[in-house]
């Protein structure tokens, strides 16, 4: 007789680390026989990896939770991550949850689920901030995507005056060197084009290693794996851009022309409250050397509006700067009061219609530069990573992030092949061409 495979239901909110994490841990249940299915599916067992960023990634971390009991109340309900970590006890009062696991040991939940009854829980949330090792879960699965996210750093030593990160993810901890090769050469092998290298606070890495080893050397390291087609860096704070990493992107022709570096604010006294250790003027310097060498860099961003004190003229620093830099992509946020951190006790929190009229105005120009940026590309060629090919439309990113469609005859063997395309015409969204 057949025996039914087991099922796991899986979901991630918010960054790329979660989402190396969450195909992790999807990794070991794969191996243990389980099938996956979707999360609105009727499944054995749920997981969702939460996030704690801003309040939104808490309510949707709940929602998400809740729903999993919904789907299926006798299914076993897993809750990992960030928010896990921080607040265990407002997850294990929320109703069906049987295992909660912060932001270490998630090598441990298969075996831990499998031992518990549907009427039992767990909990195994360590002291992060005592944690010194980077938990160096394989993976091999990555949810059908083109692009494999890949995690050598975790934790943040920074503690900049808004962020909860520190206190979720604990203190900057590296992949060992070796294990960082051995695993990326498999992911390559097993037909990923495109490694995208990420971390919490990925300018940290190696730091905490015995002897240390420089990021620059790592991303190097990892470039030369023959067959990886791109590689991707994650965010990397402005301060933490050496002209060696410069080289890289400039040079090496698997590193990708795209750098996202945080700004978080375009007011030099806004910088200073929230304890960034920049100012505008020394951003500048860094995209301005960047660009000297690499002219069609993209540049993209996050900024928080409305930060505690944030005047009207704060934020159209904030705007000016950004224009003058010109990003290629901006991620606005809200700024978001998360207990425990300084900001939270800072003086003048600015109403929420101040912070949505200003996220607006902000996404709007985002939008602009964004369309400026891609409609630079036209009459040119690029290089564009296939990443599906649907009703004689292929599309895919170029190493400068765009999306970019072109028209095509052939189907799924395009799939993970860099194209040649040349650049017809573009909007906010991406671009749109032909095959050269
Ligand atoms: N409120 C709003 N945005 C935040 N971020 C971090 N903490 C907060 C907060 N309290 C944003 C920052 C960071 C991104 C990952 O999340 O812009 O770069
Ligand atoms: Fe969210 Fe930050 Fe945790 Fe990523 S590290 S999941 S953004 S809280």
């Amino acid at each position: 007789m057949k025996t039914q495979r087991k099922k796991l239901a899986i979901t991630t909110l918010g960054c790329k680390v979660n989402q190396y994490d969450t195909d992790a841990v999807m990794t070991q249940f794969l191996d243990a026989g389980y099938s996956i299915v979707d999360f609105d599916d009727q499944a054995d067992v749920y997981i969702i990896n939460t996030c704690t960023v801003t309040n939104m990634g808490d309510r949707k971390s709940r929602q998400m939770i809740r729903r999993a009991h919904r789907n299926n109340p006798s299914a076993k309900v897993v809750v990992m991550g960030c928010l896990a970590q921080t607040s265990p006890e407002e997850v294990r009062d929320i109703e069906g949850v049987n295992l909660i696991v912060g932001t270490d040991q998630r090598g441990r939940i298969l075996e831990l689920i499998e031992e518990l009854d549907v009427t039992e829980s767990a909990s195994i949330v360590d002291d992060i901030s005592a944690v010194r090792d980077f938990e160096e879960l394989p993976v091999s699965d990555f949810g059908g995507r083109t692009r494999a996210v890949f995690k050598i750093q975790d934790g943040c030593d920074q503690f900049c005056s808004y962020c909860r990160v520190p206190y979720a993810r604990g203190r900057s901890r590296s992949r060992h060197p070796q294990n960082v090769l051995s695993h990326v050469g498999q992911i390559v092998q097993d037909g990923y084009g495109e490694i995208v290298v990420t971390g919490i606070h990925l300018g940290l890495y190696g730091r905490d290693l015995n002897p240390p080893v420089a990021l620059e050397s790592m991303i190097q390291q990892i470039a030369d794996i023959p067959g990886i087609l791109r590689l991707r860096m994650g965010s990397i704070e402005p301060h933490e851009i050496t002209d060696e990493l410069l080289e890289l992107v400039a040079d090496h022709p698997a590193v990708c022309e795209h750098l996202h570096i945080p700004l978080q604010s375009g007011s030099n006294r806004i910088l200073k409250r929230m304890r960034r250790n920049y100012t505008t003027e020394d951003y500048r310097a860094v995209v301005e050397k960047a660009r000297e060498k690499v002219p069609d860099l993209a540049v993209t961003t996050d900024i928080i509006v409305g930060f505690p004190g944030e005047t009207e003229q704060d934020f159209s620093e904030t705007m000016n700067f950004a224009e003058e830099i010109g990003f290629s992509r901006l991620h606005v946020f809200k700024y978001s009061k998360r207990e425990g951190t300084p900001a939270a006790s800072f003086p003048k929190q600015i109403p929420s219609r101040v912070k949505d009229s200003r996220s607006k105005r902000l996404i709007q120009l985002g939008e602009m530069m964004a369309e400026n940026y891609h409609r630079s590309f036209i009459h040119r060629t690029v290089q564009v990573l296939v990443e599906e090919v649907k009703e004689g439309m292929a599309s895919g990113l170029t190493d400068t992030y765009i999306r970019t469609a072109f028209p095509t005859s052939q189907t799924d063997e395009l799939v993970g092949q860099i194209v040649s395309v040349r650049v017809i015409q573009a909007d906010k969204q991406g671009s749109m061409g032909e095959c050269v």
